[in-house]
């Protein structure tokens, strides 16, 4: 059987900060079966995710400015892949089955056809909503854990500090901080983002950085007595001012720069006089690095998640439609919690 798919595309690659005109909503043709021989699997798509690092992909870099080679470049006019969770509607590969619901690379489309299964995983569990598995136990997730705890390197009562704290990442680095006994401060754009740490995610204080002028006494007033650990989401001038009140032996996680995705220009970098004298370590990461924690991860977050010591944020826009905005909301601080695309129910 053939199905109109509609998917959204860029048209094409961007310069400077996204907007919904960069994208576009086209239609393709999609045969609902999988040829004999091939694996294939057929989804039809549920939920997808929504990711800053995905514009570093829309962009056409040249040969010399590829640092984001780890995810390859999106080509205009072909759907836009990403993390999803959907239901398989048919299958040529026998670890798949119509009517399992799986998790893996998909794309803000209605349909897709995974080429020989690759990266799909079923979720056999139904315990926690499926969407759990894009964020708390999927990658915003595993990100959060596999930094926090492998690059971080956490001790109790440690003084921790996490930027883009209300963001699908930042949001459980906090709360696993707590977990650990640490003392946390986050920041984040929004007078609302800032009262959901405080009230909600339990972080022992907050701040608005857009309302502070100068980000290294702002540091230095939540941090009297310095900063021991730095999970950093935005890079630029929030790095150089966490850097410059950092104590001896801290350590920054480099987890994403999202304050030079859309800004090239801006190249703020810390003290490398304080890195030296105070010997801090700053370790950037990827969490496809660290797959191999993955069960332990699962369990301990689903553990977490049974006794309600961690809180679940997701921010969800309805109908494929929606992904463009959603996409440009991120650099514009509009989400709180995992940013997701409902696409359908069932
Ligand atoms: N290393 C890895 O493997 C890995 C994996 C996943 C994500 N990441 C990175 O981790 C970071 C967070 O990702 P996420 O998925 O959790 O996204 P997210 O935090 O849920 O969404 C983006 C948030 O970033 C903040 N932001 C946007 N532009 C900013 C700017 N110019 N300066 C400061 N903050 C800005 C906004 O919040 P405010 O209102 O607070 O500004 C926005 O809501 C990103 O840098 C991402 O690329 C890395």
């Amino acid at each position: 059987m053939e199905v109109e798919n509609k998917y959204v595309t860029i048209k094409g690659y961007l310069v400077g900060p996204p907007s919904e005109s960069d994208f576009e909503l086209r239609i393709a043709v999609c045969v609902l079966k999988a040829d004999k021989g091939s694996n294939d699997v057929i989804v039809k798509n549920l939920c997808v995710s929504v990711d800053p690092y995905q514009i570093n992909r829309m962009k056409n870099y040249s040969s010399s400015q590829t640092s984001t080679n780890f995810a390859t470049r999106l080509v205009p006019g072909e759907v836009i892949d990403s993390n999803g969770i959907g239901r398989v509607v048919a299958s040529d590969n026998s670890e798949f089955a119509e009517g399992d619901i799986v998790a893996g690379l998909l794309g803000w489309e209605e349909y897709s056809v995974v080429r020989g299964g690759s990266w799909l995983r079923k979720i056999n569990s139904m315990e926690f909503p499926f969407s759990y598995h894009l964020g708390i136990l999927g990658s915003s997730g595993l990100t959060a854990y596999s930094g926090f705890y492998n690059i971080c390197k956490p001790k109790e009562g440690e003084k921790v500090f996490v930027s883009a704290a209300s963001g699908s990442v930042g949001n459980i680095v906090g709360q696993l901080a707590k977990l650990s006994g640490c003392h946390v401060v986050g920041c984040a754009g929004s007078k609302r983002k800032v009262n959901v740490l405080k009230d909600k995610l339990g972080f022992d204080d907050a701040f608005n950085y857009k309302d502070e002028p100068d980000l290294k006494s702002a540091l230095k007033r939540y941090f009297p007595g310095g900063i021991d650990i730095y999970f950093d989401n935005v890079g630029g001038e929030m790095l150089e001012a966490a850097v410059a009140n950092m104590n001896a032996f801290g350590r920054v996680a480099a987890c994403g720069v999202i304050s030079e995705y859309i800004d090239t220009g801006r190249r703020a970098a810390p003290e490398m006089l304080d890195v030296v004298y105070k010997r801090i370590t700053i370790q950037g990461f990827l969490v496809s690095d660290h797959m191999n924690i993955m069960a332990d991860f699962i369990s301990t977050t689903s553990d977490h998640l049974r006794s309600a010591r961690i809180h679940v944020l997701e921010d969800i826009s309805p109908g494929l439609d929606s992904a463009p905005a959603a996409f440009v909301g991120l650099f514009r601080g509009h989400n709180i919690g995992k940013k997701l695309v409902w696409i359908s129910d069932n």
